[in-house]
């Protein structure tokens, strides 16, 4: 997937809106795409019906190829005995919002990709997928490469980037530590020895023969410039189209973006079990940002999501995952097509 490999695919900018799940649907990506950059499509969250729904509609409206991206974590083990810690450390806030445990839903609401999500992705085909948390098991990857998809997948550490490499991705997606969401992590769980983007990408070029897929922290014309001086192939830039209005963000989410608050982005495990990068807010704080009691990804979020939705319905972002990179200057209330075309300025000129 190098700059020639994405023209070879049909896509002018090597610039990658990534893929994220919560805040965007087929209405962005087919946005950056038809500006000539790839568009994404974050499917971690999807039914299958809605998976299909809106890869009809890319396929319909996307002029470009299209990206599709999973989550590949294990199926969590339901372990009472956490749960019920979770609960009760969780208490005094279900007390002050009025909340009965029994609105709490069961289930995992984010799953791994499944044969029955490749089952979709072969009616539409779509020319990349992207992964994050390693690769899905030889099989259902094989399936993935049966109709000539580039494999993606993150890294954020220089050992991830050789095990993708070994394990068939086509390229990799060095994730630094300025970036929102989810880390990729998937090798190590540990958040001291995670690097910075300009740390990681220079590494990892040097240390695989795959292009490298530069993120974290990309948010204008002079940082994508800054990370192909670095070696990367291409860009992935997402907090960036946070406030573009093809993105479903919510109100609360674009307000703290444009305020002061969007300053002190953290790593907390708090909202699913994972770590991921959001704006400081209250539960992060009051739960020290990574905390040993919660349940293992995804099923933190069952009980924190009617906190979420009560203090959401009075306007405010208590308990909201509010995801950004530290680096939230690019952020700007315009569509997605015109921000795409500011950072392709950056592109190096041939
Ligand atoms: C709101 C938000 C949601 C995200 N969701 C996903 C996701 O569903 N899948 C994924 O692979 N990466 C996800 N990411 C991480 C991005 O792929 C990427 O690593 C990150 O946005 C790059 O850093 P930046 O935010 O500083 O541009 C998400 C990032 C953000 C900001």
């Amino acid at each position: 997937m190098s700059v020639t490999s994405l023209h070879a695919l049909g896509v002018e900018l090597p610039i990658i809106q990534a893929p994220m799940a919560g805040v965007q649907g087929s209405a962005l990506a087919i946005a950056v795409s038809n500006a000539g950059a790839l568009g994404s499509l974050p499917c971690a969250t999807l039914s299958l019906d809605a998976l299909r729904a809106e890869l009809a509609l890319l396929r319909s409206q996307a002029r470009g190829p299209i990206n599709v991206n999973f989550f590949c974590h294990s199926e969590p083990t339901f372990d009472a005995d956490k749960e019920a810690q979770w609960r009760s450390l969780l208490q005094p806030y279900f007390i002050e919002l009025g909340i009965n445990q029994k609105e709490i839903a069961a289930g995992a609401g984010r799953t791994p990709f499944s044969h029955d999500a490749a089952d979709a992705l072969e009616e539409f085909k779509p020319e990349v997928v992207s992964f994050h948390f390693g690769l899905p098991e030889p099989a259902l990857l094989e399936r993935v490469k049966t109709w000539g998809a580039l494999v993606l997948s993150s890294a954020t550490t220089v050992a991830e980037a050789r095990w993708l490499e070994a394990h068939g991705a086509d390229a990799v997606i060095a994730q630094g530590i300025e970036a929102g969401g989810h880390r990729g992590m998937f090798l190590t769980h540990d958040l001291n020895t995670q690097l910075a983007t300009f740390a990681l990408v220079p590494q990892v070029v040097r240390a695989v023969q795959t292009p490298v897929i530069a993120a974290g922290g990309i948010v204008d014309d002079r940082s994508v410039a800054a990370a192909f001086a670095l070696g990367a192939s291409a860009v992935q830039v997402g907090t960036t189209y946070l406030l573009c209005p093809e993105a479903t963000t919510s109100a609360i989410h674009r307000n703290a973006l444009r305020s002061e608050d969007a300053q002190l982005t953290a790593i907390t495990n708090v909202f699913t079990g994972r770590p991921a990068r959001g704006i400081v807010n209250r539960l992060m704080r009051d739960l020290d940002y990574m905390n040993a009691t919660v349940p293992t990804f995804p099923l933190a979020t069952n009980a924190i999501a009617p906190l979420r939705r009560r203090c959401e319905s009075l306007g405010r972002g208590d308990f909201s995952p509010l995801w950004a990179g530290q680096n939230v200057s690019g952020c700007r209330s315009v569509g997605a097509a015109e921000l795409t075309r500011q950072l392709a300025d950056g592109l190096p000129k041939t």
